[in-house]
């Protein structure tokens, strides 16, 4: 059951939430902005905290703006459309100040100038989902289906296939998501088919074929997980000076536009002997650190990227680089007792585990680069590492998810 009740927002949250009080409880209201009075309709209420979303604004901040996509407060996938650009950037950054301080208990005068760029049209992967062979995204919190016929964030090619992936799940049918990659370098998508059921794969051949573009160069079928893939299982994409292999199960930094300035903003800019890196994916980071090292030891946990990233280092003519499938936590036990000028991070959002940042510290790299995608446990890491006699040189914020709640950030710690 749901109330009303007038609220003043503080400021902004991570999770996208305007902070506000109901009584002796937190209150976290959806679509509202810092500074503002507004409506809040509670729509959950838990013992100590409410979240609710405001659905009349009494006062509005400057930084409000009509939010350009009219699905909008109805589609889960965006949650900061309805301020402005810039402002975003601000809030973001205030975020990750306050996360490190809260969780990390650090003191940090001053970011790095962020990271950003254009606000739409940046993403080259999209997760569709599927019902009744309808394509769109969840609602909020929910697993409603909101159709959509086109999506702001994404590249504008993801959204003129639309009209042929419909097309696809109709005839299909028992698909529940379609993730689609495309590589805006050389104009070539791949799809990944997440079904309810097992589908010969004649039949997809068949469907594929006649109602994908060309354009479209592979596609897997998935139950689970992988069962088989028809065409190509990889694209290739044109990043700076070098050429990557990816593979559809393969890690991807969705947004296209930061692809570059990231690579440069996180790889420093000093020479390096010895370098580890845990998370390497196709080696996105891994090739530039190549040229600015003697050697670089690098893993990951997927098998498959694995593979492309030393086809990636191959074809780059890189040489100076040995990659390996193996967990962060076996790689720094492996190397317990190497030295390293340098160890180099880009966890998944779990962040580091107590292990591994207890290894990392017995390793006593002179430098370690963070790259995080979630600031509360990138605050957790920091605060173990810096008591370990690490100290952070520079944060960065990059934004690398627009428009949604979502901060990355590029942390470069130097042992005391
Ligand atoms: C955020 S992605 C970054 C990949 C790469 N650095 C890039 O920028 O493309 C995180 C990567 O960590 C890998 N990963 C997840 N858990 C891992 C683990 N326990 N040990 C090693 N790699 C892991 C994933 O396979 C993924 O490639």
């Amino acid at each position: 059951m749901s109330s009303l009740h007038k609220a003043h927002i503080k400021k902004l949250i991570y999770g996208g939430y305007g902070l506000s009080q109901l009584k002796d409880k937190t209150l976290m209201v959806e679509y509202a902005l810092p500074g503002e009075e507004v409506e809040v309709d509670i729509i959950q209420e838990k013992r100590d905290y409410a979240i609710g979303r405001a659905i009349k604004v009494l006062e509005a901040s400057q930084d409000r703006r009509d939010a350009p996509c009219p699905y909008y407060g109805t589609c889960g996938g965006c949650q900061l459309q309805h301020m402005d650009y810039k402002a975003q950037i601000k809030a973001k950054e205030e975020i990750l100040l306050e996360t490190l301080e809260r969780i990390g208990k650090l003191q940090i005068d001053k970011l790095e100038k962020s990271l950003y760029g254009e606000e739409f049209g940046y993403r080259i992967k999209a997760q569709f989902k599927v019902a009744q062979e309808r394509i769109g995204f969840y609602e909020r919190r929910s697993h409603k289906l909101v159709e959509i016929e086109e999506c702001l964030l994404l590249y504008p090619s993801i959204n003129q296939l639309i009209p042929s992936l419909r097309e696809f799940v109709k005839r299909l049918r028992n698909l529940q998501e379609i993730e689609v990659i495309y590589s805006p370098t050389e104009d070539e998508f791949l799809l990944k088919a997440i079904s309810t059921e097992e589908i010969p794969k004649e039949k997809l051949r068949k469907v594929a074929e006649t109602s994908l573009p060309k354009k479209v160069v592979g596609v897997g079928l998935y139950k689970e997980s992988k069962l088989y893939h028809i065409g190509r299982d990889f694209v290739f994409v044109k990043i700076g000076p070098y050429l990557y292999r990816l593979s559809m199960d393969s890690f991807i930094q969705v947004n296209y536009k930061l692809w570059e300035k990231f690579i440069e903003f996180a790889v420093p800019k000093s020479y390096y002997d010895k370098v580890l890196e845990l998370h390497c994916g196709i080696g996105f980071f891994t090739l530039p650190l190549a040229k600015r090292s003697s050697f670089v030891n690098a893993y990951d946990s997927n098998g498959r990227a694995i593979r492309d990233a030393e086809y990636n280092a191959k074809i780059n003519s890189i040489d100076n680089v040995s990659f390996m499938q193996e967990k962060s936590s076996i790689a720094l036990r492996k190397h317990a007792g190497d030295i390293f000028d340098l160890i180099f991070l880009d966890p998944p959002r779990s962040g580091l585990s107590e292990g591994e940042a207890q290894f990392i510290l017995k390793n006593k790299p002179k430098s370690i680069v963070y790259v995080s995608c979630e600031p509360t446990t990138l605050a957790r890491d920091l605060k173990v590492l810096i008591k370990g006699s690490y100290k952070l040189s520079t944060l960065c914020m990059v934004d690398n998810f627009p428009n949604t709640y979502h901060i990355e950030a590029i942390a470069h710690l130097e042992v005391v």
